[in-house]
């Protein structure tokens, strides 16, 4: 049977000319059904440039992405959103929220896609809202939510339609450690009911949760393991070496530019601490709430 997810042979490359950065660099990776992976990297490793992949919410320069044995390039928009709207979830670190709309307003706006009744909309956006333990906050605004809250009405949001797929970007990065352990709690409970669920951070603490770490590092994954041991201070280790490997390898490409040989430049594509992510959008081609405000508003 065909994995879930299978990306071949991946590049993405942002400003292709003098300027480009190569976020991903020749990536492959399966992931099956009902697997609970973490993609662990440093800032502007390619992390979201991947999530963006996985979601479908953005196209690579090269490679293929087969979802469900089907092959991604080859959908057509209606195709594309059905999977945005049905078949994933997503969670982000900035919640996304309308700040206009209550929690259970928020949560019942993206099953309008799906043509449901507003009776059907409200039972569903409920369910997923008590799954949280929001039921007591369902008419507050995310004004009058904490972080944790908010955080978790963007979870009932991404569950409400009840996707085979999680995909969650530094979904405790605004978080304190207290909310985090129940926002990862919540996202465990998920995995165990069945989905699969995929988180991209660059954590060790929240990649330990996770039963299979993929190391991302400069748009290349150079480790992927099974995670028996939940070793937080194993997977830190390997993070501090990753960047280590980031310096060793500049240092090669100028010996060799001594001997005049060609190689690979990675002066022309460094690894940009803090470029990234922090102040990650939704690209505009995404038929979801978040498309309808500006994120970084609700994130006071
Ligand atoms: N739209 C873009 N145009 C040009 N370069 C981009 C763009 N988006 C990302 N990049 C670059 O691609 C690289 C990977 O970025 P990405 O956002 O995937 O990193 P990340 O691992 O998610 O980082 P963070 O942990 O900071 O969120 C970075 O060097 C970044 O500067
Ligand atoms: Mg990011």
């Amino acid at each position: 049977m065909a994995n879930l997810i299978e990306i071949r042979d991946m590049c993405k490359v942002y400003n292709p000319g003098e300027n480009e950065v190569r976020a991903l660099n020749h990536i492959s990776l399966d992931i099956g059904e009902k697997e609970f992976v973490a993609i662990i990297g440093q800032s502007g490793s390619g992390k979201s440039t991947l999530m963006n992949m996985l979601g479908c919410l953005d196209v690579p320069t090269s490679g293929s992405y087969h979802l469900h044995g089907k092959d991604v390039a080859e959908m057509l928009d209606d195709e594309l959103s059905d999977i945005r709207n049905k078949e994933i979830g997503f969670i982000f670190q900035g919640f996304n929220l309308i700040s206009s709309l209550t929690a259970l307003e928020n949560v019942e706006l993206p099953l309008i896609y799906r043509g449901l009744s507003k009776r059907e909309r409200s039972e569903l956006a409920k369910e997923a809202l008590r799954k949280v333990g929001l039921e007591m906050r369902m008419t507050h605004k995310p004004s009058e939510m904490s972080g944790g809250q908010q955080q978790r009405v963007a979870i009932a949001r991404a569950i409400a339609q009840a996707p085979p797929i999680i995909l969650a970007d530094e979904p405790t990065g605004n978080l304190d450690s207290h909310s985090s352990v129940e926002i990862l709690e919540i996202l465990k409970q998920l995995h165990e009911e069945g989905r699969t669920v995929i988180i991209i951070t660059h954590d060790p603490g929240i990649a330990a949760k996770a039963s299979r770490i993929v190391h991302i590092m400069d748009g290349q994954i150079y480790k992927d393991e099974i995670n028996s041991g939940e070793d937080e201070s194993a997977i830190r280790a390997e993070l501090a070496k990753a960047q280590e490997n980031v310096t060793t390898k500049v240092k090669s490409v100028r010996h060799h530019e001594e001997d005049d040989l060609v190689v690979e430049s990675y002066e022309e594509a460094p690894v940009q601490e803090g470029t990234a992510g922090s102040g990650y959008q939704m690209p505009e081609s995404v038929e979801y709430t978040g498309t309808e405000t500006d994120p970084n508003k609700e994130e006071s």
